[in-house]
């Protein structure tokens, strides 16, 4: 089963939305694809520049961040 991003991405990053809007919709399929790599840079970073920041809990655990890598080199399937 490849991933998809209903099923697999969205309930990843739907608790963050709201603090994102401002720049993008994490709940919106084009939207997360169309920001894709710049996202894969920011949730895999060090504590200082990573997303979701520090102080708005833990990182991403590595099972969800190796889930969106995954879903980028399937082509990011809606
Ligand atoms: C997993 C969830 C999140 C993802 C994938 C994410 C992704 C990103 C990305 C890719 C950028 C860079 C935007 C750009 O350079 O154009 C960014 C910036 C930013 N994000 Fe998030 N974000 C998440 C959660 C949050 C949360 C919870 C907050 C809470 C306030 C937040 C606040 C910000 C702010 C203030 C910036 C701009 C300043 C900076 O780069 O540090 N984000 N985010």
């Amino acid at each position: 089963m490849p991933t998809s991003f209903k099923t697999d991405i969205a309930p990843i990053f739907a608790p963050f939305y709201a603090q994102m809007i401002w720049r993008f919709d994490l709940r919106v399929y084009e939207q997360v694809k169309a920001n894709a790599l710049l996202i894969d840079q920011f949730i895999s970073s060090d504590p200082d520049n990573r997303m979701p920041p520090a102080n708005y809990g833990p990182p991403l655990s590595g099972q969800d961040i190796a889930t969106f890598k995954t879903w980028i080199a399937e082509g990011c399937p809606p």
